[in-house]
């Protein structure tokens, strides 16, 4: 069945495709500073294009950081609230020359279009947009209430939300949330995400001597923190990938066998996976898991980098006073950002060699979720999928973290409907992001569809 919104969709989807472009080019990197103007011109352009397809109450909500966006259409009595949610913030573009065309000049190759943000998240935000568009278009109305909520900081933890959804505002009084930030499990794959690993990010900052010191001079006297902070690093982890925090992995949660085995018959290769999709000479990981579970429900622990130092071209022979390490975890369902955090520094203080001094800080952390799959918007969202694309919807769960869909459940009661469209090789946060065109298409198509259906 084909409803005149998803013919409206198909007649604009060049259109759409355009929309999305210029969003594209607003360079919104949360991280940095010097781009925090950006952040507001990405949140002041989606106000606009929510006011410009007929929802109401569009307008920037502001936060101690970047503003989110807020927009609803409350006129379809009697039927169910979706509290939809994406972000428009990106991460940062960095290492530039990886780029094939620059990440905010967006251009379509094979099929794809490339650009920081195509998939995560300004694609799928887009998608949504689309979609209440069509249907706001094609029928003057939409089929279900619908309040609009998009972040700027997702990429930084999510501190602004986190605020204003605790504060339980009456905006936000809703029966689910659509969360449009997420993957298929493969191409052509209809996939809903029912898990999210939590996490906390940190820095160890390490201190020697006063000031940088010549290496010849001082070398055998004066401590080196670099060395001091590999030393710590080294005894996070043992050979097998264990983490050796004490206590660490007390509160984990295991999945139901039942989850397991369904994972179990998703079409995933191990050998391709290692070979295209990582690229490297082997696999590590927790003996025991497989890579599915090691990578959705096992909790990890990664090093980003460690700023500080000499790291131009060639050489000088300094001792620096001072090293950096960002280290972060991935929690699973039971662990606490709070708790694990505490284990963390106090592991990382105890270990420290001497002659160095030790600071542990938390940058962001957000929790972990599952969600509940035995309710009627999931199945509205099954059906949806199973028209649009033919096939049974797979439930997995996923690696990454957003912070927000925790706090849902937590603090307004909501089931999420985590139904995105990215493909596992669309390198979020890496060079040459991308969106597959079709995924594009496809997922206007399922949303309108999904909204129709919640409100059947
Ligand atoms: N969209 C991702 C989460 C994601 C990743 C979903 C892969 C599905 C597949 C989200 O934007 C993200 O990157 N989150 C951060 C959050 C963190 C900085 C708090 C992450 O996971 O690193
Ligand atoms: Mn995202
Ligand atoms: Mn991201």
């Amino acid at each position: 069945m084909s409803s005149t919104a998803a013919e409206y969709a198909r007649r604009n989807q060049s259109r759409f495709l355009e929309e999305l472009k210029a969003l594209l080019r607003i360079p919104s990197i949360s991280t940095l500073p010097e781009h925090q103007a950006d952040c507001r011109k990405a949140a002041e352009w989606l106000v606009a294009r929510l006011q410009r397809m007929g929802m109401e109450h569009a307008r920037l909500v502001e936060t101690e950081g970047h503003p989110l966006v807020y927009a609803d259409w409350l006129h379809a009595a009697g039927k169910p609230t979706a509290l939809m949610y994406g972000h428009y913030d990106v991460q940062p573009a960095d290492p530039l020359e990886e780029w094939v065309s620059p990440p905010f000049e967006p251009e379509e190759r094979n099929g794809n279009i490339y650009a920081r943000g195509a998939v995560d998240d300004k694609g799928q935000v887009c998608a949504q947009l689309s979609a209440l568009e069509s249907l706001m278009a094609a029928t003057g109305a939409l089929p279900i209430n619908v309040r609009v909520l998009l972040e700027g900081e997702e990429e930084v933890g999510g501190e602004g939300i986190a605020q204003f959804v605790a504060s339980k505002p009456a905006e936000l009084k809703a029966d689910f949330a659509l969360v449009s930030d997420t993957e298929l499990f493969a191409p052509g794959l209809p996939t809903l995400c029912v898990g999210l690993r939590g996490m906390i990010y940190t820095e160890i900052d390490v201190r020697g001597a006063k000031n940088d010191l010549h290496s010849g001079q001082y070398g055998g006297a004066a401590p080196n923190p670099f060395v001091a902070l590999a030393q710590v690093i080294a005894r996070l982890k043992d050979e097998n990938g264990h983490i050796l925090i004490r206590h660490f992995y007390d509160d984990v949660e295991a999945p139901k066998e039942e989850e397991m085995a369904a994972w179990r018959t998703l079409p995933f290769d191990e050998e391709e996976y290692r070979k295209v999709e990582v690229g490297s000479p082997e696999l590590v990981g927790e003996p025991g898991y497989s890579v599915l579970e090691r990578t959705w429900a096992r909790p990890t622990l990664d090093v980003h980098g460690m700023p500080g130092g000499f790291t131009g071209a060639g050489a000088k022979t300094v001792i620096p006073a001072r090293a950096q390490a960002k280290v972060s975890m991935r929690l699973v369902p039971k662990m606490t950002p709070a708790k694990t955090f505490a284990q963390f520094k106090s592991y990382v203080l105890e270990i420290a060699p001497p002659g160095v001094d030790v600071e542990v800080r938390l940058i962001h952390s957000g929790d972990a979720c599952v969600v509940p799959v035995d309710n009627p918007y999931i199945q509205a969202a099954t059906r949806a999928l199973h028209e649009v694309w033919g096939k049974e919807t797979v439930f997995i769960r996923t690696g990454g973290s957003i912070p927000i869909v925790g706090d849902f459940a937590r603090h307004l009661g909501l089931p999420s409907v985590m139904m995105g469209f990215g493909l596992p090789d669309d390198n979020l946060h890496a060079p040459n992001e991308k969106f597959n065109l079709e995924n594009f298409r496809l997922g206007i198509q399922s949303l309108i569809r999904f909204l129709e259906e919640a409100g059947s």
